[in-house]
């Protein structure tokens, strides 16, 4: 079952159904002003902070509500609608709706009662509120009336749970009043004559506005009571009913922003209003909605604003395949799930509720990967910011706090740290994902000079980027288990391995054989050559280690418990077969050909499903170790035999570096948003954006996904695509292009920016190949290897692969 489709032109998903398995959202904003919005208008909208600024509610776990909503009301038939189909919710057969999810704007058309209307919110680029603009035009054969209401359920305080939880407080703080054009919310309005640098108890005055431009208001209300009315919904709002909000104010309880105005309209006529709403002060609000007198064009300059901006970032890697549903992923849609997680990290979403105030190490410095190739600038100072929460002694700080002060911050080794983030001790994995992430973006760029840019470190002293990844080394090598293998410590990759000092992860194994072979680039860099005869001496000892450790017949383990047991041996009766591992032998550059096609084929025989590879497999039940966390899950959910997705991207990524390309492009489609469109009933997310998981074989939901957008799935799915099976492989020198594709890709092209110059690379496939090449062209002239130096390029460079 489908309930849209992709308007891949438009960089729109197009919703021709309302009645979604699940509501399905879109992003707008920036961190300065963030919304989310469902296609049924439902979502919420915070200031800075997720936790701490948000001014629109939402509550969880319940029917997608409230919302942004902007009711139309009929005042001579006296019947009422909304501009998205919820929350009035009319029949479809006589209400027709289109929702259009964009690059940070939402559009949601409607036809009804001979009126239609278009709906499109947005935040303006680089601004911090929103506009929910609102155009009807009269498509019936008799003049109209009508009264057009526009509501925002504010929260009575700007912090989440203060408003959700401690009514006993929150409730009395808010007051409305209404100026000109906008009801305005103040939060601790008695404060109002105190001076703002002068708090009290830390609270100062806040305020919200909802506010109209482009119509006079006829009625408003401030208080969200008597807004709904006794016993009403937002389904039948009375001052909806009315046509009437009667200009009621709140003092204590809950206070709402609702305008009306009344609209005339003659057959054929249209009329273009907005609603405005944002956390500023009133005067401030006044001059914001003093902007938008000429409502059209300025929303329409606004949208165009916005669109140039995000397309732009993606007209930086534009591809044409044969597969529909790979190339809408990999120029609009996994693009943008990949700046929404680089943005938002895990903190904001239907099922993230906004109170997480940071991010998570390794979750972004592994979400940087998805957009270095777009967006090189914005990488990299995210990289310089995460090399900066890196602690002296070479780990990560496991939460990185939004309002982190490098050089100053308390570790994990300081019961302060343990205290504020819950984050009781390092984690074995996080700062080995700094290798491949810094070694991209230089690589993409060809920014030498970043490697010698002095960074401080988390809690005190600074070093060179050199300096920093020689100390996330040092980290795990001052931290080896029994065997010498990096212990597990707090959790690896994977949250649910509870290995400790005394486990050991292959894993983190992987990693850290592949860091060994990154440093040594950047050594060769600093004609480090003492630092690379050292390391070549440690990863060959440790190399020979991991192999005797951990290989096991067709298969890697995962590691060792705290006991000294081996997990995810071949004849154990839960977990006997881990992804990761398999995977990461790979991506590693460590597994031999021949591991690397037993271990892979492994996979596929017993991970493999038409959704995806699980985790592992079987689940854990009965026979879970201690430390064994995934067995608190429903079995085929999560950690616990889940196909969790993000290591989706990385079994694309092996496969593809393997030669294998049809094997890659399965692991792609089996679990693409964009593939199980018309699958909707059973996987139930949005078919536009990556989830965290896809309920497994061992579910009775199995397909079902959850957690939407907010996945270092994007970021991984990405790589595995763009440089496993496009084959763009960039390093300091240069540009490799390796593709590693279906056999039935007769040709395909793509268009990279590549350090500042535009490259037009066309591929053809004659004879049905999965990877390799018989013929490569640079500007005409014919090269023995598929490699481009940055020498050879010029402004538009033509590059021509023969498979
Ligand atoms: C979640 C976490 C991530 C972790 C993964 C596997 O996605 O955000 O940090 O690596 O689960 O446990």
């Amino acid at each position: 079952m489908k309930y849209g489709f992709f308007d891949d032109g438009a960089r729109e998903y197009v919703i021709t159904r309302p009645d979604t398995p699940a509501p399905w959202a879109n992003y707008l904003g920036s961190p300065e002003y963030g919304a989310l919005i469902s296609n049924n208008a439902g979502g919420y909208s915070f200031a800075k902070s997720g936790a701490n600024g948000r001014l629109l509610r939402y509550v969880f776990n319940n029917f997608d509500q409230p919302g942004r909503y902007m009711y139309i009301r009929d005042n001579e038939s006296k019947d009422f609608w909304s501009a998205s189909w919820q929350p009035v919710g009319k029949s479809l057969d006589e209400y027709r709706s289109e929702c259009r999810h964009g690059t940070a704007y939402t559009r949601m058309l409607a036809d009804y009662a001979g009126i239609h209307s278009e709906a499109l919110y947005y935040v303006p680029l680089n601004k911090s509120y929103e506009v929910w603009n609102l155009t009807v035009r009269n498509d019936s054969g008799k003049a109209r009336k009508l009264t057009v209401t526009g509501y925002a359920e504010f929260t009575n305080n700007s912090n989440y749970e203060q408003d959700q939880v401690n009514l006993q407080y929150s409730l009395f703080i808010g007051r409305t009043y209404f100026d000109k054009n906008r009801v305005v919310q103040q939060v601790h309005g008695n404060l109002a004559d105190i001076e703002k640098d002068k708090p009290v108890d830390n609270k100062i005055v806040t305020e919200r506005f909802l506010g109209l431009a482009g119509n006079p208001v006829s009625s408003y209300c401030g208080d969200k009571e008597e807004f709904l009315g006794r016993y009403h919904t937002y389904a039948n709002p009375a001052g909806v009913e009315r046509g009437d909000l009667g200009n009621g104010l709140s003092y204590n309880e809950n206070s709402c922003g609702a305008v009306s105005t009344v609209i005339e309209l003659q057959p054929g006529e249209e009329k273009s209003i907005a609603f405005i709403v944002g956390m500023k002060y009133s005067d401030e609000a006044e001059k914001i909605i003093a902007g938008y007198d000429d409502v059209r064009k300025t929303c329409e300059a606004e949208l165009s604003e916005l669109k140039e901006w995000w397309h732009g970032k993606f007209e930086n890697f534009q591809v044409k395949t044969p597969s529909a549903e790979f190339n809408t992923m990999i120029n609009t849609w996994n693009a943008y799930n990949c700046f929404m997680t680089f943005i938002w990290s895990r903190a904001a979403s239907f099922i993230y509720c906004g109170l997480r105030n940071g991010y998570g190490y390794r979750d972004t410095v592994q979400d940087i990967q998805g957009v270095i190739h777009l967006a090189p600038e914005m990488a990299v100072e995210k990289i310089r910011f995460m090399l900066s929460a890196q602690v002296d002694n070479g780990g990560g700080l496991p939460l990185v706090k939004f309002t982190h002060n490098a050089g100053h911050e308390d570790t994990p080794d300081d019961a302060s740290y343990v205290k504020e983030t819950g984050h009781p001790a390092y984690r074995a994995d996080d700062a080995l994902w700094l290798f491949p992430t810094v070694f991209k973006y230089v690589s993409e760029t060809g920014n030498l000079a970043f490697i010698d840019e002095v960074i401080p470190f988390a809690n005190k002293d600074s070093g060179t980027v050199y300096e920093h990844l020689k100390r996330a080394i040092n980290f795990s090598m001052e931290r080896l288990g029994p065997h010498g293998l990096p212990a597990g410590l707090y959790a690896d990759w994977n949250d649910c391995l509870r290995l400790g000092k005394n486990g050991e992860s292959s894993f983190v194994a992987f990693q850290y054989y592949y860091a060994m072979t990154v440093i040594k680039h950047f050594a060769e860099y600093k004609k480090d050559s003492e630092y690379i005869a050292f390391i070549d001496r440690k990863q060959a000892e440790f190399g020979k280690l991991l192999n005797d450790l951990c290989w096991n017949e067709d298969r890697f383990i995962r590691g060792f418990t705290e006991a000294g047991e081996t997990i995810g041996k071949r004849d154990d009766p839960e977990a006997n077969m881990w992804l990761n591992p398999q995977s990461w032998s790979v991506i590693s550059g460590f597994a031999s050909k021949e591991q690397a096609e037993k271990a892979l084929g492994s996979v596929r025989k017993q991970l493999n499903t038409e959704y995806g590879a699980v985790l592992m497999d079987p689940p854990y039940h009965a026979h879970a170790f201690e430390g064994a966390l995934a067995v608190i899950y429903n079995a085929g959910v999560k950690e616990n035999s889940g196909i969790f997705s993000q290591s989706q991207g990385w079994i694309i990524l092996a496969e593809a570096l393997s030669g294998h390309g049809n094997a890659a492009f399965t692991y792609f489609l089996e679990n693409a948003p964009s593939a199980q469109n018309d699958k909707a009933e059973v996987r139930v997310l949005e078919p536009y954006c990556y989830g965290q998981f896809t309920e497994g074989k061992a579910s009775p939901h199995f397909g079902r996904s959850h957690v939407h957008w907010l996945t270092g799935t994007a970021s991984t799915v990405m790589v595995g695509c763009v440089e496993g099976i496009l084959g763009m492989r960039p390093d300091f020198g240069g540009l490799r292009i390796a593709p590693s594709v279906p056999s039935d890709w007769k040709e395909f092209s793509m268009e990279k920016t590549f350090r500042g110059k535009k490259l037009k690379i066309s591929v053809e496939n004659p004879n049905g190949k999965e990877s390799g090449f018989t013929e490569f062209y640079v500007n005409g002239e014919k090269l023995s290897d598929n490699y481009v130096p940055e020498s050879k390029l010029t402004a538009t460079t033509e590059i021509r692969l023969i498979m």
